[in-house]
């Protein structure tokens, strides 16, 4: 057992009011490990430095979450990726070896497909469509062409885009993305008779944001995944619920990240009370928040 208290943390900026301390520090309480959990908030002139010393023997870092804008900045740091890292092309957990080896993984994908297990939703054979282009819809679309239960198609609309094209003709190079087809027009969504939408831009996040697509065309069967979890209603989830379709938020999501984060730096499955604990804390954070 190691004397020296190791560090785990955040990358981003800029990094507002992150609920990812609260949810690994109980972890580390739980476990009784020599640990802690802190947010790096660090300008992008920063970055070169901070993944020099990251490299030292004496740096007490063996873990790290990398959020907005760094999960494409960070691959060049890594000295090796998961294949599913690679695939998506975006790192959001950082595993140090102690030899300082980094290793890339993305347990954005894995994260939000274990929320849609524990919700019980399938996305085999079904119509998806997604709203936003950036990051997130990057992880999103990964998961959702590779897994087994494939959809029959991913309709995706971007406000820019310029952005969505030159997303999809990244990840053409990455994996087969014959079932997604852009469009230009938010309608073109087909949302009246897509099975599962899912918003994956920061609309919402504004309290007096508006409802990303128009009320009518959502209906009670269908699935809306807002990846956005404070607030927990966004406009969207709430247009959802008053046509009666099903909805989530994007807490789920974040909570499995961060659990299949932690695993890959303790090299460990965690067991069932722990996560409870750490889900409990991540609520009481967002309650406060
Ligand atoms: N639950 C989780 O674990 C989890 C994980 C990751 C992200 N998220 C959430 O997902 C959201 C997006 O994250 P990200 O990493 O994908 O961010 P990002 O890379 O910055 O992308 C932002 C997306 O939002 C769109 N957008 C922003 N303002 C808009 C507006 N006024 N109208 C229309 N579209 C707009 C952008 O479109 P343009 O290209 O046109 O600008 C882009 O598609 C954030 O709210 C984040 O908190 C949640």
């Amino acid at each position: 057992m190691r004397s020296k208290k190791i560090t785990y943390g955040i990358i981003g900026y800029p990094l507002r009011h992150t609920l990812s301390p609260a949810m690994h520090n109980t972890a580390f309480r739980e476990l009784k490990a020599n640990a802690t959990y802190k947010a790096f908030s660090l300008k992008a002139d920063q970055l070169d430095d901070f993944f020099v010393n990251l490299k030292e023997k004496s740096s007490p870092i063996f873990g790290l979450n990398v959020t907005i804008p760094y999960k494409e900045e960070v691959l060049k740091y890594m000295d090796t990726l998961t294949p599913f890292a690679q695939r998506v092309g975006a790192v959001n957990t950082i595993v140090i070896s102690p030899e300082r080896t980094l290793t890339g993984h993305n347990t954005d994908g894995p994260g939000f497909l274990a929320h849609l297990v524990e919700l019980k939703i399938n996305t085999k054979g079904k119509r998806v469509a997604i709203l936003g282009a950036g990051g997130s819809a990057r992880a999103i679309l990964a998961t959702l062409c590779l897994i087994p239960e494939r959809p029959e198609s991913i309709k995706i609309y971007n406000r820019t885009s310029s952005r969505l094209d030159d997303l999809l003709e990244d990840l053409k190079t990455r994996f087969d993305v014959s079932i997604i087809q852009p469009v230009t027009q938010v309608e073109d969504l087909n949302v009246e008779i897509a099975d599962i939408l899912i918003n994956t831009t920061s609309v919402g996040l504004g309290k007096d944001d508006p409802c990303i697509v128009d009320e009518e065309a959502l209906h009670s069967n269908l699935f809306v995944y807002d990846l956005i979890y404070n607030p927990a209603q966004t406009a969207l989830l709430k247009a959802a619920r008053r046509r009666g379709a099903k909805t989530a938020n994007g807490a789920g999501m974040l909570f499995y990240q961060g659990v299949l984060a932690l695993q890959h730096w303790a090299d460990m499955v965690l067991d069932d009370e722990i996560k409870q604990k750490m889900r409990k804390s991540l609520q009481k954070e967002l309650e406060s928040a």
